[in-house]
């Protein structure tokens, strides 16, 4: 079991740096109208695992060959907006299972109503684009814009998929649109806006695809949801996780790439144990 510390030690090279997303998200959501203020309080009241900024911002330290004041601005937002459209995905996804619950908090949907959270949800990812256009080049937004639309993709193929017998290929599918994708885009783009090179962004963008896969497919299989799946195989979930390792052949030595292969263990790890009291303390 890992000790309930561990994901503070695995942060610990990157803990100014996640700091100030913290700080920029609580800055970024606040408006001028105290009704709209509570709602956003009210969704990040709970402080989060902060994992896909921990990805995007380990990726692009290990793949830097740049380091400098406008790298750093450009990296902590693009970690914010990835953070805001994780966030507002999440409030969306409470809306479609009807979830009463989320991170131990009663979920916006249930405690104000649909109808608000579908906006609040909205008003976070129209935010995360707003940050991105005015913070990163083109060639950076373009592959969240790619995942975001993936996601949605992953969601709807879900809705509609007749009965509840998902066969493993169309269940992978899924989960690759609407949880690995994210992933994948947070640390590939973090690669890039520290100027990574085009097999550094590649061996990352694999790392995030094959940390999602594992994640999900093990959360699932802890819900006890996969049991309807034909063909379902946890042991994908550990060779995911082992494609995860193996990517990271492909970049140099140092303190965060270290720490993205003790995240990988990490992530699984707290996937088995649904440990939803790893926040993260901040300095
Ligand atoms: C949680 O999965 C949900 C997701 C990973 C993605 C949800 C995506 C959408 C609702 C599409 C809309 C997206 C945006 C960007 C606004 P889960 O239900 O397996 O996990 P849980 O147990 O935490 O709910
Ligand atoms: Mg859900």
């Amino acid at each position: 079991m890992p000790k309930k510390n561990t994901i503070e030690i695995i942060y610990q090279p990157i803990l100014p740096e996640l700091s100030r997303v913290q700080r920029n998200i609580r800055k970024q959501v606040k408006t001028e109208n105290k009704v709209v203020n509570k709602i956003v309080d009210y969704i990040f009241q709970a402080r989060g695992k902060l994992l896909r900024p921990a990805l995007a911002i380990l990726s692009g330290r290990a793949a830097a060959t740049r380091s400098d004041e406008s790298v750093d601005e450009a990296l902590v937002q693009l970690a914010t907006a990835i953070e805001l459209i994780h966030n507002a995905s999440l409030v969306h996804d409470d809306i479609l299972d009807d979830a009463a619950f989320r991170r131990d908090i009663p979920t916006l949907n249930k405690t104000y109503n649909n109808h608000v959270a579908v906006l609040a949800g909205d008003a976070l990812f129209s935010l995360a684009f707003h940050l991105l256009t005015r913070h990163l080049a083109p060639e950076i937004i373009e592959p969240v814009t790619r995942i975001t639309t993936g996601m949605c993709q992953g969601e709807i193929i879900h809705e509609l998929y007749p009965g509840d017998n998902l066969d493993f290929e169309t269940y992978l599918t899924i989960v690759r649109l609407k949880t690995a994708g994210l992933m994948a885009v947070s640390t590939q783009a973090g690669a890039r806006v520290c100027g990574g090179t085009a097999v550094s962004v590649q061996a990352l963008e694999e790392f995030g695809m094959n940390v999602g896969i594992a994640y999900q497919l093990v959360d699932d299989y802890v819900d006890d949801e996969t049991s309807e799946i034909e063909g379902f195989s946890l042991d994908y979930a550990f060779k995911a996780a082992d494609r995860a390792r193996s990517s990271l052949k492909a970049i140099g030595g140092s303190v965060f790439k270290s720490k993205l292969l003790e995240m990988v263990d990490l992530v699984v790890a707290m996937s088995v144990q649904k440990d939803m009291s790893a926040t993260v303390k901040l300095p």
